[in-house]
């Protein structure tokens, strides 16, 4: 309703040069915008890479081999997404046994500091990495 009135009202005040002006501009700025969310949607994988580094997760694990945890593809085999709740919590709070007797540590706790939400997100791209 508001956005109704202004757009009268400007089209009262401005001659209709000055209206096409703008709606050519407010065009190029949600063209921008595509481009902006296009580029998004082509690269979360590298995005979330970026986090799971940034979150040390790298140290311990590859995406294709394995290190001192699975390699993120394997998890990757093991799992369906349905299993993400258990994993997200597993990535928090640590724990051993599934792949081998070294435990993973904590990683909510210090120097990590992992949010639940970021857990998600990296359990989330581990799963997307299907051989
Ligand atoms: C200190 C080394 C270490 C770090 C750091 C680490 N992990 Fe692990 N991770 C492991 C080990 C070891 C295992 C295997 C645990 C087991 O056998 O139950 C594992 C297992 C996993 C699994 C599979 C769990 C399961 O039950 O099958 C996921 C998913 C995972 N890690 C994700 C992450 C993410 C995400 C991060 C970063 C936030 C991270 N890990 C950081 C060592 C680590």
């Amino acid at each position: 309703m508001a956005f109704a009135l202004e757009y009268c009202s400007q089209h009262l005040l401005y001659p209709n040069q000055k209206l096409n002006e703008r709606s050519k501009a407010m065009k190029k700025a949600h063209f921008a915008a595509m481009i902006a969310a296009g580029l998004l949607m082509t690269f979360p994988a590298q995005a979330d890479e970026a986090l799971a580094k940034a979150k040390l997760c790298m140290t311990c694990h590859k995406t294709d081999a394995k290190l001192i945890g699975p390699a993120y593809k394997d998890v990757a085999a093991k799992y369906k997404a349905s299993d993400i709740p258990a994993l997200t919590k597993k990535v928090l709070d640590g724990g051993s046994g599934v792949w081998g007797q070294v435990p993973m540590a904590p990683n909510k706790n210090p120097p990590y500091n992992v949010t639940e939400a970021e857990a998600k997100k990296l359990v989330t791209w581990i799963l997307s990495l299907k051989k």
